[in-house]
């Protein structure tokens, strides 16, 4: 299959294009570079031997991305392209609109116009909300908190829509709850510019001595230590999860709405411990308050993807500790 991949040259996309490429299909990437580095695409080379086509442009121009798909014959797309930091969506909601729903929009009206019909959404597990059970199943409520998480939801509809509208078209909805780790080989891994929000790139970077300490925001929840609670994916698992969903679409002829994560909730001291573990260096924390808009646990009920997709997470916590650490150790300023 060619498949064009946006948002490929980022840490999800970087590492689901090596997974397309060792499985046989060709990968076109269309990104406009604006949280990526375009040498991403040597070492995806490196890894696979195979080199993505790379066409630089933004998702939000239609014709570009319908001349990258005429130009490159693809049949599929994996949309992962889009802003992704909870905070910069409070204070620019609209540019999160413009980029997460206008672009999904133009990308919709490409693939509708050339013919392409089988489309990968990037969604995430912030679209469920507050918890009002969990694990979280596919079906638990939508209830979005933050501008980034509405606009998931309102890509989510619109995609939905489009695949009643054109019923030939099959979509699915992969809702990622917290991809962490790295490819193995340490050349390809999540690169935060300046202060990262999220935790395990900042645990890796107090452990390289990058910064001090790690600030953990609250040890008052309800949890067993007081700490939040997330379900931490492997990024590699969750890039073989993209392929799974291809071919599942492909041989059922059915779209479908799955969570990718393990099932399993660790605490904000237990990655700590863990990233200790793997790194070998202690890992000093101060106590903070919660931060705005945090929830105190949740993590993923696995049943429906293993039943449709035949995916399961095979990486434990050890090692999504272990290749964070290797990629944040071999390259310690990121991408150069
Ligand atoms: P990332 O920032 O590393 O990758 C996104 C890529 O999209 C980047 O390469 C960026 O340059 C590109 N891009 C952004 N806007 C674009 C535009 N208008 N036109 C063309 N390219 C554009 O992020 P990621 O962590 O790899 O996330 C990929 C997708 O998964 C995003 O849609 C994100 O919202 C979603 N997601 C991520 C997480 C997470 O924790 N990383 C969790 C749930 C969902
Ligand atoms: C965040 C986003 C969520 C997004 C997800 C994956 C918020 C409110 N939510 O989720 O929408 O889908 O990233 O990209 O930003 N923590 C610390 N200290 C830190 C950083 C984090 O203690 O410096 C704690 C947090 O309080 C939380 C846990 O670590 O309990 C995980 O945080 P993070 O990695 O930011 O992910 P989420 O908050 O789950």
């Amino acid at each position: 299959m060619k498949i064009l991949v946006t948002g490929g040259a980022g840490y999800i996309g970087s590492h689901t294009c090596v997974e397309l490429l060792d499985g046989g299909h060709d990968v076109v990437v269309y990104d406009n570079l604006c949280n990526a580095n375009e040498g991403v695409l040597d070492r995806v080379e490196h890894i696979t031997g195979k080199r993505p086509v790379f066409v630089r442009g933004d998702i939000r121009d239609a014709e570009a991305v319908e001349a990258a798909l005429r130009q490159h014959a693809c049949t599929a797309i994996i949309h992962f392209a889009g802003l992704k930091a909870v905070g910069e969506s409070v204070e620019k909601p609209l540019m999160y609109y413009d980029n997460n729903v206008v672009g999904t929009m133009r990308v919709l009206e490409a693939a509708a116009k050339t013919g392409v019909r089988q489309f990968v959404f990037s969604s995430s597990a912030t679209v469920y909300g507050e918890p009002k059970f969990l694990p979280f199943t596919e079906e638990h409520p939508t209830a979005a908190m933050n501008p980034y998480g509405k606009t998931k939801l309102a890509a989510e509809g619109m995609i939905e829509a489009f695949a009643v509208a054109v019923p030939t078209c099959k979509v699915a909805l992969l809702r990622y709850f917290n991809p962490v780790g790295a490819h193995e080989s340490g050349l390809i891994g999540e690169d935060p510019k300046g202060i990262p929000n999220n935790l395990m790139p900042y645990v890796t970077q107090v452990a390289a001595g990058r910064r001090t300490h790690l600030n953990v925001w609250g040890n008052d929840y309800d949890t067993p230590d007081g700490t939040g609670v997330r379900d931490y994916v492997h990024v590699v698992d969750l890039a073989k999860g993209h392929v799974r969903a291809l071919d599942t679409m492909a041989e059922k002829g059915e779209s479908l709405t799955v969570n990718l994560g393990t099932g399993k909730g660790y605490s904000v001291l237990e990655i700590v411990k863990a990233v200790e573990v793997a790194s070998g260096k202690t890992i000093p924390t101060k106590i903070g308050p919660r931060r705005f808009g945090d929830l105190p646990a949740y993590w993923a009920d696995t049943a429906l993807a293993e039943k449709l997709l035949g995916w399961k997470a095979e990486r434990d916590l050890a090692a999504m500790c272990r290749d964070s650490w290797n990629w944040q150790s071999k390259n310690p300023d990121g991408y150069v």
